[in-house]
């Protein structure tokens, strides 16, 4: 890769998460001595991102690049050595960036959360980028950090052989302030992934169409409405891209370097019965209505009354989301002993407990930029630890022995073991 190239570029940088991407590059860069420029369609807008958040650093360079235009997606993809992808819906903006990237060997992070646009993108590029020696990750932002990297975490701490792991997912405000938390956009990307639900089984099943071993005892799912004794309140499965993502990333080490898989269910936990009752009206609503046209659109005019007032067409208030906190309990079980082969099958039942935690503040865009930018960083500074020579990866199977955890826990994302009980 040319010497002359910038380190990183923004791209989206005019965007809600770009933005925030931009203000903590400014200062991640330059602890790292690396350069980086934003790029975007306006002009204007980009200028007035530089004089807002990066106006002590004496030379961003704007780059001017339409996802429309491939000639000027190539002309910026040219310049870095990564991209930082902030344009969503990824399903609309995401492919040609992707491709681009590849054309003219450049790395790429994005913060998807979008489950198709993540395995279309494997199924159609990973061989590509592999040849190209390009590394894609998707989903370096709160969708799916904290999970992917929190089961390796749990792995790596577990000291025996890890058969099942359950995520349990909070969130909270520590503000008795209303407002939206989310941007539009991320409302759009949901809206969009979920009306195309019912393909997603053929796309998982077409990228890894031979089944894995079975695995067990197996981890069966828990009920619609449960207490769990790692999460204080109501939990119920959560149908997000962590669990996606994580099983991807299981296999893709169980394949690579025949570790043992484990298997993975994730669930959310709320506070009150009361909430688990408005996610669950909200949840079946965005589903039957994401899924016909009349319905999207009122799901898309009308974000605040489907989400409970959490999404609308205002920016979401900046102070409401240094409220926002975040913890994913990981509640894992296994063995003391680790048998030779992945598929070896114990004879005895499961003696080893262990649960770890994730936490930290602001996840929806502070925490989000802050794992892009790492993300980021790491596949320039740590190729050697990544695998293979490229291809499109999953944040786990890149990042799983590199220091991204470390890295993560030195700017308050923290990642701790809670117990280890052995029968
Ligand atoms: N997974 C997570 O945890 C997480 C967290 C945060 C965000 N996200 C995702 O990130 C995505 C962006 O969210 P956001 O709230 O930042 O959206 P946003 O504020 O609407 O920003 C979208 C960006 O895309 C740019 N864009 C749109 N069309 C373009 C085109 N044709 N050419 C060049 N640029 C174009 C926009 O440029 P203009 O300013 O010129 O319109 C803007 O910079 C969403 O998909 C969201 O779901 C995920």
């Amino acid at each position: 890769m040319a010497d002359d190239r910038l380190d990183i570029i923004i791209f989206g940088a005019t965007g809600y998460t770009g933005k925030y991407v931009v203000k903590n590059a400014s200062q991640m860069c330059k602890d790292r001595k690396m350069k980086f420029g934003i790029a975007g369609r306006r002009k204007e807008a980009l200028d007035a991102v530089v004089k807002e958040f990066v106006s002590d650093i004496e030379d961003v360079p704007i780059i001017l690049a339409d996802i429309k235009d491939e000639e000027s997606l190539k002309k910026m993809t040219e310049r870095a050595k990564i991209l930082i992808n902030c344009c969503g819906p990824y399903k609309f903006y995401g492919e040609p960036v992707i491709k681009t990237c590849i054309a003219t060997r450049t790395h790429y992070v994005d913060v998807t959360g979008e489950e198709q646009f993540m395995i279309e993108m494997q199924l159609k590029y990973n061989e590509t980028a592999k040849e190209a020696g390009v590394y894609i990750v998707n989903a370096c932002g709160f969708d799916c950090i904290p999970s992917d990297l929190g089961v390796i975490f749990t792995q790596q701490k577990f000291e025996g052989e890890m058969n099942a792991i359950e995520i349990y997912i909070s969130m909270w405000l520590s503000t008795d302030k209303k407002g939206p938390l989310l941007n539009y956009a991320t409302w759009e990307s949901a809206v969009h992934s979920l009306a195309h639900v019912k393909e997603i089984q053929a796309l998982r099943t077409k990228l890894c169409p031979i089944k894995l071993p079975e695995f067990t005892p197996k981890l069966k799912l828990r009920s619609v409405l449960h207490r769990s004794d790692v999460s204080e309140g109501w939990s119920t499965p959560f149908p997000s891209a962590d669990h996606s993502v994580a099983l991807r990333t299981q296999r893709f080490l169980y394949d690579k370097y025949k570790e043992r898989p484990a298997q993975v269910k994730v669930y959310v936990t709320l506070k009150s019965f009361f909430e688990f009752l408005i996610m669950a009206i909200a949840g079946m609503l965005l589903l039957v209505l994401s899924r016909i046209s009349c319905g999207r659109n009122l799901l898309l005019k009308y974000p605040a009354l489907f989400s409970y007032g959490f999404v609308s067409h205002e920016n979401p208030n900046p102070e409401m989301q240094k409220s926002t906190h975040f913890s994913l309990t990981f509640k894992a079980s296994g063995w003391t002993e680790k048998l030779s082969e992945p598929t070896d099958e114990h004879t005895d039942p499961p003696n080893k407990k262990v649960i770890t935690k994730v936490s930290g503040d602001s996840p929806a865009y502070e925490m989000t930029s802050i794992a892009a930018i790492l993300s980021a960083t790491t596949i320039l500074n740590e190729t050697d630890k990544i695998p293979d020579n490229g291809g499109v990866f999953t944040p786990g199977a890149a990042f799983g022995k590199t220091s991204l955890i470390e890295q993560l826990i030195k700017h308050n994302i923290k990642f701790e073991v809670i117990s280890s009980i052995e029968k």
